[in-house]
């Protein structure tokens, strides 16, 4: 008596609601996931978010097979399958800048390997981010063991190299080609702005400050002004996975380490920060900061 007809209904309703939105999170994360990693960083073409960036065969040359490697080994370097070890970013960085000013590839892509370690370990949070830096990787790795990779040395005499040989592509490059060093180096340098402010911050941080807010604050200055409004919206989702504090400092030190923490990660950002600062004024200098 008096009670209203539609409450027997409720939990069904409930249960077919949720069903719905269960189904239709399962399939935009399969979406998304198939799509995503496509156009995340830019110059490809991503139809199904409706933009009209020129074709470009981007990933062709990723997956043949590198030739056995060439790389002369002069200084020993921390071995790949290592856990992550925030002292290995920080070192890799700081030995990729000579005394001259110049930026050694080898020991700068080394410090991404490190930070791809780093951003895996933090789980799907940065799993598409870290992916497309994996490709980046690779490529300049390619260049490296190419042809001409005299040229692939430092960072100046990449972009001497590919100016004086009309590789840059500064409109679209063509399909044939593989994505000129420049490109692909800026996306790599774009994101370790992100990956520099994000680690201040987090160094920088107090107790009850929130990870998932760090990284969106960070993200939304340096990397999401070259994303479309699909991307940062997805990638504003992903970072929703993203550890606690403490969780954070957990993955990035051992137990030994705790006291000294926020020094090495300032210290680290202190070296991420003049690579980027180098990279900056050579992309500046040659008014390559917006290539395609
Ligand atoms: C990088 O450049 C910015 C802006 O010029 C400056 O504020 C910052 O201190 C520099 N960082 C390093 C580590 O030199």
């Amino acid at each position: 008596m008096g009670a209203p007809t539609w409450a027997p209904l409720r939990p069904c309703h409930l249960l077919l609601l949720l069903g719905i939105f269960l189904f239709l999170l399962y399939l935009s994360s399969w979406h998304l996931q198939l799509s995503l990693s496509a156009c995340v960083w830019g110059g490809h073409s991503c139809p199904w978010l409706g933009e009209t960036l020129p074709e470009e065969e981007e990933e062709k040359e990723e997956h043949v097979p590198v030739s056995a490697p060439t790389m002369t080994l002069k200084t020993p370097l921390p071995l790949w399958g290592e856990e992550f070890n925030i002292r290995h970013v920080q070192r890799a960085f700081k030995d990729s800048l000579t005394p001259r000013g110049e930026i050694l590839l080898r020991e700068y892509l080394h410090g991404w390997r490190q930070l791809t370690k780093f951003m895996d370990a933090l789980g799907t949070a940065f799993g598409l981010i870290s992916q497309e830096t994996q490709s980046k990787i690779t490529i300049m790795q390619q260049h490296q063991d190419g042809h001409h990779g005299l040229h692939y040395r430092t960072v100046q005499s990449m972009v001497n190299f590919e100016l004086a040989s009309g590789l840059v592509g500064f409109q679209t490059l063509p399909a044939t080609q593989p994505p000129s060093g420049c490109r692909t180096l800026l996306r790599l340098h774009r994101a370790l702005k992100w990956l520099e402010l994000f680690l201040h911050k987090l160094g920088t941080s107090q107790k009850d400050d929130k990870p998932y807010q760090m990284c969106l604050d960070t993200y939304r200055e340096a990397l999401a002004p070259y994303h479309s409004w699909w991307v940062q919206h997805a990638a504003a989702l992903a970072f929703l996975a993203m550890p606690s504090r403490q969780e954070l400092y957990r993955i990035i030190f051992t137990r030994q380490e705790k006291q000294a923490a926020q020094a090495i990660v300032l210290t680290t950002v202190e070296s991420l920060g003049r690579v980027y600062n180098v990279t900056q004024d050579v992309y500046s200098a040659h008014g390559m900061l917006e290539l395609p």
